[in-house]
């Protein structure tokens, strides 16, 4: 029996592997390794993808968050709305400025920020509002944005799911005043390490995060304002103009692979993902729910089908955030939702033939347990 697992880079790489050695192969040659023309060009190729004027590479998507916020000018005092269910690193963002973070519950449909409850958290001192554009579903951004409507809060987009992605006809990233993208290796678009990028279409929010990113300088050695060393790198940057080409298309794979999981698994008594209509879902993962879900992720497991949780435990009930003050039954649907979600198999490279298996597996799953 031939393991199923949960992602394919390998394949991936297999499949353009000429490009992304020759790209490679160019940055050696060249001998420039940080913030040369490999990332001066990904960066206009980046938020041409995207619909903005500027995109800045950064290190990672965690510090692509912690920029646009402090390029925003959030920090000590503040707070920051997020919501309870994502990666923890948005919440590490947060405290990264300084500021405090004040967390939501999600939509169950979308997993997204339910935007009906911004009214409660919000106080004099939200700075921002973080949505979360989870598994590469957009969230309800024309509600987030009329509630910010006039106040003075950012709304900062976190597209680390969701590259490509879109809402009502508009790519996430460009729907507000300034986003986050990470290029962890498993995302959508991922490069051979960390990587991120800020984008955004203010030009004076994309100037500050370039001073932000490397020491505050905006002439070399002398630091104009505060900063901190979060640079993409040349090979990176080369690596991921060769992947971008690709996007849309591992894009589309991702999400005829989504149809037929819907089609096969339509009448099951899994809760499958929703396809908003205002949106374009790009299916970083497909994350389908049901209450007997650490049974059926054992069973297919010893199916050799590789499955992921994301998330088991969230933030707000994780040992190094107890100072947030949140307990038990602070979120009921994020907790249902880490109780009950499993990321089945879903990358560009996997085929017809296995996700036909890997339902075949769950349907025999479900009978057993009736
Ligand atoms: C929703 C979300 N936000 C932020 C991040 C942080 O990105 P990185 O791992 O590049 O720091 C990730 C990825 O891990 C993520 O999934």
């Amino acid at each position: 029996m031939s393991e199923i697992p949960i992602i394919g880079l390998n394949k991936q790489y297999e499949s353009i592997r000429p490009e992304l050695d020759g790209a490679i192969a160019r940055v050696l040659e060249k001998g420039s390794f940080i913030l040369g023309a490999e990332v001066a060009a990904f960066e206009r190729e980046f938020a041409e993808f995207c619909g903005v004027s500027n995109a800045v590479g950064v290190a990672s998507g965690t510090e692509a968050l912690q920029l646009a916020l402090m390029a925003c000018g959030v920090g000590e005092n503040d707070e920051v709305i997020a919501p309870a269910h994502t990666a923890v690193a948005t919440i590490a963002a947060v405290e990264a400025t300084g500021a405090h973070p004040r967390l939501v519950d999600i939509d169950l449909a979308r997993y997204t920020l339910d935007p009906d409850l911004l009214q409660q958290v919000a106080t004099q001192r939200t700075r921002a509002i973080i949505p979360v554009h989870l598994y590469g579903c957009p969230a309800d951004m024309r509600s987030i944005l009329e509630f910010t409507g006039r106040k003075n809060i950012f709304v900062v987009e976190d597209c680390s799911q969701a590259h490509g992605a879109s809402y009502e006809n508009l790519k996430v990233g460009s729907l507000s005043e300034i986003a986050a993208f990470s290029f962890y290796p498993t995302k959508n678009l991922g490069a051979f390490g960390d990587g991120g990028a800020v984008v955004t279409n203010d030009p004076a929010l994309a100037e500050r995060v370039r001073l932000l990113r490397q020491y505050g300088w905006k002439e070399h050695y002398i630091s104009s304002i505060k900063g901190i060393n979060s640079r993409l790198d040349e090979l990176q940057a080369a690596i991921l103009r060769v992947k971008l080409n690709y996007l849309d298309q591992w894009n589309v794979r991702r999400r005829k692979l989504a149809d037929l999981y819907f089609e096969l698994l339509a009448d099951t008594e899994l809760v499958l993902p929703l396809q908003p209509e205002d949106s374009k879902h790009v299916f970083h993962q497909f994350v389908v729910r049901h209450p007997q879900r650490d049974a059926l992720r054992a069973f297919l497991k010893e199916q050799g089908i590789q499955t992921l949780i994301h998330y088991p435990a969230p933030v707000h009930l994780q040992p190094a955030y107890a100072n947030l003050g949140y307990l038990i039954g602070s979120f009921p649907n994020t907790e249902l939702a880490s109780r009950e979600i499993l990321s089945l198999p879903l990358y560009p490279e996997l085929n017809e033939q296995q996700i036909v298996l890997i339902c075949e597996k769950i349907k025999a799953f479900l009978k057993s347990f009736r």
